[in-house]
């Protein structure tokens, strides 16, 4: 009697906006050795290369059991030759060569390390290593100049290479409602980003605001800045205005996938609480050297030359302070304008391969073009209104994906 063992194939459809992905990955090996090769590409600025093993790793981030076998794979999407080929080496000697050696290489981990620091992008970070710096002391130790927020990364280095907890990510949304809360009667905050997809920690806190009358956000950013900087919560910030509006192109060409809202790249100074869970904030801010204003030579002065700095000038300042009762957080806000809110929470919730998948969908399947303001209907040559993320799908013809199962 013959026995034939049966391989059922997966099956998947090939957008990640048409599938369901929990955090619950059953191939996190495959998929790490896929994001690692996908991340090399991006730091190296091949683009399309790190698309294209996002797009596989994310099809096996939503398969329903581990992988066993090649054959199990037969007609799944987006898994191109050079994926398959790391796919099979890894189940077969339970590691891919070619993944090893590059987290091995010391391109790879100088650019890791380089990148890491806030403010600092592949460009940078490849042009500092052509011009021999490998990491944080030799960047110290150089000539460079670093603009203000590659300072603000340099100094809390270490901090922000830590992940947030959502304990935190609570914390700091607390603070938050307060604040945007007291400039503002009636406006709204939501979390977005990976914390409102259910992940339990993250590099940053995203937060999206508005108020639901209309113009009545507008010049808030401003306010809950000054509100948050008042009480001492910030490290560094920086707020790019609205330009959605102004922009010469206008709102009929959401064409751009570049945001236009208010927006805020902050760090965030948060108390660690002592063990009868007191928020230690005031004395933090008194007795420690890392606070704003208390070592910066720079900060007061005007402009171009005061915003930048050698790296020498910036000690050793990321090294954790066994004295130091708070810690630097990366936190990101942005304002939309309630009409267009809930198309910046579809667009700012993530993950960044679901936003382009279904950017990608819009405008393959559907000639519409998406964006965190608008859908636009090329056929019918008019915008397509939408109050929740819920129409948003159905304009698109899409079933709708909650927030935790977008984390493809
Ligand atoms: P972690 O922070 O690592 O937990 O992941 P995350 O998913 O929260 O990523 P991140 O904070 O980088 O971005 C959150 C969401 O905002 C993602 O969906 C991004 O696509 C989106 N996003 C980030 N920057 C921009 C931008 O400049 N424009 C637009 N439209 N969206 C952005
Ligand atoms: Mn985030
Ligand atoms: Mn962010």
């Amino acid at each position: 009697q013959q026995i034939t063992e049966e391989v059922v194939a997966f099956s998947v459809p090939s957008y990640a906006c048409q599938r369901r992905t929990t955090l619950e990955n059953h191939n996190m090996v495959l998929t790490d050795a896929l994001s690692l090769l996908a991340e090399n590409a991006e730091l190296s600025e091949e683009d399309g290369r790190g698309v294209a093993f996002r797009r596989a790793a994310a099809v096996l981030k939503c398969l329903p059991e581990p992988v066993r076998s090649m054959a199990q794979l037969r007609g799944l999407p987006c898994l191109g030759d050079h994926s398959l080929r790391v796919i099979k080496e890894i189940l077969e000697t339970g590691a891919s060569s070619e993944v090893e050696s590059m987290r091995e290489s010391e391109r790879y981990k100088a650019l890791k390390v380089l990148t890491g620091i806030f403010g600092v992008g592949a460009k940078t970070a490849d042009r500092w290593i052509r011009e021999g710096i490998q990491d944080l002391q030799q960047l110290r130790d150089s000539e460079q100049t670093l603009n203000r927020a590659q300072q603000a990364g340099l100094e809390h280095y270490h901090d922000l290479n830590q992940l947030v907890t959502k304990a935190e990510a609570d914390a700091i949304s607390e603070i938050m409602e307060r604040t945007v809360i007291s400039v503002l009667p009636g406006a709204q905050m939501t979390l977005i980003g990976g914390f409102r997809r259910g992940k339990q920690t993250g590099h940053d806190i995203d937060f999206l605001i508005t108020h639901p009358e209309e113009g009545r956000e507008e010049g808030l950013m401003s306010k809950v800045v000054s509100c948050l900087e008042a009480q001492g919560f910030l490290l560094y910030q920086k707020t790019t205005r609205n330009s959605y509006l102004e922009s010469s192109s206008g709102p009929g060409r959401p064409s751009s996938n570049m945001d236009r809202f208010e927006r805020c790249f902050s760090i965030f100074k948060l108390a660690k609480e002592d063990k009868r869970g007191e928020t230690l904030m005031e004395d933090g801010a008194k007795t420690l050297n890392g606070d704003p204003g208390s070592h910066s030579p720079s900060s007061g002065q005007s402009q171009a030359s005061g915003d930048r700095k050698r790296a020498s000038e910036d000690g050793a300042k990321d090294k954790p302070s066994k004295h130091k009762r708070w810690r630097a957080v990366r936190v990101d806000l942005v304002v939309s304008p309630i009409s267009q809110f809930a198309f910046a929470l579809l667009g700012w919730t993530g993950s960044k391969l679901f936003e382009r998948e279904l950017r990608r969908w819009a405008g393959h399947e559907r000639s519409m073009s998406l964006s965190s303001h608008a859908l636009f209907d090329s056929k019918q040559g008019r915008y397509l209104r939408a109050t929740s993320e819920e129409e948003i799908f159905a304009h698109l013809g899409l079933e709708f994906i909650p927030p935790s199962e977008r984390n493809a």
